[in-house]
């Protein structure tokens, strides 16, 4: 049982590394460009907003990947191929993206919460992109799902707490 958590934990490693890069590593290298320069949708708001940088992304998808071809030349077994932790990765950018595309939409300034799509965006995509190029990983079951949905939402809290804490990020969610 433990076993197969930390297993199932390595697997979307990638993923949580993706979607925290950005937050370290665009302070590191002090300049950010909005993926959406600027431009706002049909309802006059930020298409994605300030949040959604084009270096957080590159960052995040390579952060990610590393951290998955690490895990993979250590540990074989954990991922499908070594495509698998870049396909995470990407996925996890996109679910990012989509999750600030939507709050937008919703009239929610950069940076406020979304509670749900805040922690699982993210994970929900991550999954899909994998699950779309390799097929439903073989531990993929109703109760694992909700086991690692809600160890993500636990641990996204707590690391976003601690990166308030760091100074690293300006709210704690
Ligand atoms: N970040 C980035 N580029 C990305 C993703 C994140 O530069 N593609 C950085 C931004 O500095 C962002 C921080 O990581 O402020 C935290 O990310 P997140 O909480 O996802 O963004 P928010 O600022 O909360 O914006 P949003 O409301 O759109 O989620
Ligand atoms: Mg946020």
């Amino acid at each position: 049982m433990l076993e197969k958590l930390a297993q199932i934990l390595l697997f979307i490693l990638p993923a949580y590394c993706a979607n925290g890069a950005p937050v370290v590593g665009v302070r590191l290298i002090g300049r950010s460009t909005p993926l959406d320069r600027g431009a706002r949708a049909w309802d006059g708001r930020r298409i994605l907003g300030d949040g959604k940088t084009l270096e957080g992304l590159l960052m995040g998808v390579a952060m990610g990947t590393i951290a998955g071809l690490i895990i993979h030349s250590f540990i074989p077994g954990i991922y499908r191929s070594s495509l698998e932790p870049f396909m995470l990765s990407v996925g996890a950018m996109a679910g990012d993206l989509f999750g600030s595309f939507v709050k937008r939409r919703l009239g929610l300034e950069r940076g406020r919460p979304a509670p749900g799509l805040d922690q699982l965006g993210f994970l929900a995509f991550a999954l899909l992109f994998s699950i779309f190029t390799f097929g439903p990983p073989r531990w993929l079951d109703a109760l694992t799902l909700i086991l690692l949905v809600a160890v993500t939402a636990i641990l996204h809290i707590g690391t976003n707490y601690l990166a308030y804490l760091l100074k690293l990020k300006a709210e704690p969610y």
